[in-house]
């Protein structure tokens, strides 16, 4: 059967529909996907919001924010108003009964007249917060309750520390079976970033090659020249560590290390990531300064603009000890990682926005050529660009042209671009669709959830304990803080 065919009619249920997650995210993806024929034949969209509007207003904020944000453009008028007309609102308080009582009703009507069972999307867009009132108060309403049919998506941050994270599975499991939650890492649903597997395990070259005794080292950078925009609030109360490294770059770094899944099945890939973080080094509190470095940016100059600093953001506090960079070393103790360092970095107001994972490899075991040919000889370097470029590059010594023997490194570059003229889907577009179709494989199970919060755990504890003292201490538009250069410095390697 055609994979498109296999998506049941599905009503999905917003809360936080007036919110930013919607309008920039969530509404062009699930258009996208109805343009690309990825939708159920029958479905709706119902956005619950707090928010006094009629629907025609909804659906107008909405398709300004398809204008703007899908990946397709501006919206085509027909296409949009044949996708428009499945668009619901509610207005609600995620507190009250009656929102709940609502919901259900309209769930009701809607299956009557399209004379099935739908299957039932409840997406939590909303602070962290309210997922535990809207969980509790669905269930209690009899709503995701079908553990076939009833989804409940959450946004992360999922939790703000190991305690806040068991105690919110705890309640989570309390109603709802672990195959019905869908804890998103939208970075997971990127194009790149699923790559990375078909990469590794797609391939015959590189795995015999993919471990310590031929990789010398591997650096993750998110790095990003946005600031904390209009997220102070929420900024305020995590930081880099929390924000990025605990959720996005452990998940980039679990995809670099994990040993083969037997099948491509959601428990089987998911067992494997959490192995990796598992066999993370545990880290004492006393080696936490050597292992990793903080910072917070003041004001500086991004392409030609004068930004603010931290601290004078908007809802940020003026003496704020907040990260808005975090650099950590981490070990994997397993026979196929031991003594590789994995160095990860991110940072807000940074020079460029750059994701990237280089795999450094060792140098030749016997260097035959003379210094004069082959100048400072670099190892070679695999770099999966992960956004905004997309692609993979290998850099290996070449003979440059000529009658004598000079080496060269050069590159040899995959560009999606340059490769693939198909539109590349949002992560949201395939997160949504998964959520649909049943399959959580890129999705955090909560052992990952957990099991990640307690690497960084030492740290967070630590760096609470002990406030920075130099914040803020690099400038907006730079590589980050001078400590970030010595954390990797000290191990004779360089950031690339
Ligand atoms: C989010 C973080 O999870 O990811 C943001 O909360 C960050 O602070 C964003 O800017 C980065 O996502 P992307 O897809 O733009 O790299």
């Amino acid at each position: 059967m055609d994979e498109k065919e296999k998506v049941n009619p599905c009503i999905i249920v917003i809360f936080g529909a007036t919110g930013d997650l919607t309008w920039r995210k969530l509404i062009p993806a699930l258009y996208n996907l109805y343009l690309d024929n990825w939708m159920p034949e029958k479905f709706t969209i119902l956005g619950l919001g707090r928010r006094d509007i009629s629907e025609l207003q909804f659906r107008k904020t909405l398709l300004d924010g398809v204008n703007q944000f899908s990946r397709s453009g501006a919206a085509d008028k027909k296409q949009w108003a044949s996708f428009a007309k499945n668009i619901m609102y509610q207005k609600g308080e995620v507190h009250e009964k009656g929102t709940y009582d609502a919901v259900n009703k309209k769930i009701a009507q809607i299956e009557k007249a399209w004379k099935v069972e739908a299957d039932h999307v409840f997406y939590m867009a909303v602070t962290p917060d309210f997922f535990e009132t809207i969980a509790r108060k669905l269930y209690q309403a009899g709503l995701g309750r079908d553990k076939q049919r009833d989804k409940i998506v959450i946004e992360k941050p999922f939790g703000r520390d190991l305690d806040s994270a068991r105690k919110l599975n705890k309640l989570l499991h309390s109603m709802y079976d672990e195959c019905q939650i869908y804890r998103i890492d939208h970075y997971l649903g990127k194009e790149t970033v699923q790559n990375i597997l078909a990469f590794r395990f797609g391939n015959l070259l590189f795995e015999p090659l993919w471990n310590r005794n031929f990789i010398d080292h591997v650096q993750i950078t998110v790095s990003e020249q946005l600031g904390i925009e209009n997220r102070g609030n929420y900024y305020e109360t995590a930081g880099a560590l929390r924000d990025m490294i605990q959720n996005h770059i452990l998940q980039l770094m679990c995809l670099i290390a994990m040993e083969p899944p037997v099948s491509f099945e959601a428990n089987e890939v998911r067992n494997r990531k959490v192995d990796v973080i598992n066999a993370i080094r545990r880290i004492a509190e006393n080696e936490v300064h050597n292992i990793s470095v903080r910072g917070q940016y003041k004001e500086g100059w991004i392409e030609g603009k004068k930004v603010k600093g931290y601290r004078q953001e908007a809802d940020v506090k003026p003496n704020s000890r907040i990260e808005t960079f975090a650099a950590v070393k981490l070990f994997i103790e397993n026979w196929r990682w031991h003594d590789v360092p994995f160095y990860l970095r991110t940072g807000k107001r940074m020079k460029e926005t750059t994701s990237a994972i280089t795999i450094q490899f060792k140098d030749v075991p016997h260097r035959l050529f003379p210094s004069k040919a082959s100048g400072s000889w670099p190892p070679n370097r695999l770099i999966m660009n992960i956004q905004p470029h997309m692609g993979i590059t290998l850099s290996f010594q070449a003979k440059r042209p000529g009658l004598e023997m000079v080496l060269d490194p050069v590159d040899m570059d995959f560009d999606y671009k340059e490769t693939y003229t198909t539109g590349t889907p949002e992560a949201y577009e395939t997160l949504l669709l998964d959520t649909m179709q049943g399959d959580s494989t890129l999705f955090m199970r909560a052992d990952q959830v957990e099991a990640a919060w307690a690497v960084m755990m030492p740290i967070i504890k630590v760096w609470e304990n002990n406030p920075p003292v130099n914040f803020p201490n690099y400038t907006a538009g730079t590589q980050g803080p001078e400590d970030a250069e010595a954390l990797i410095a000290r191990d004779g390697h360089n950031w690339l």
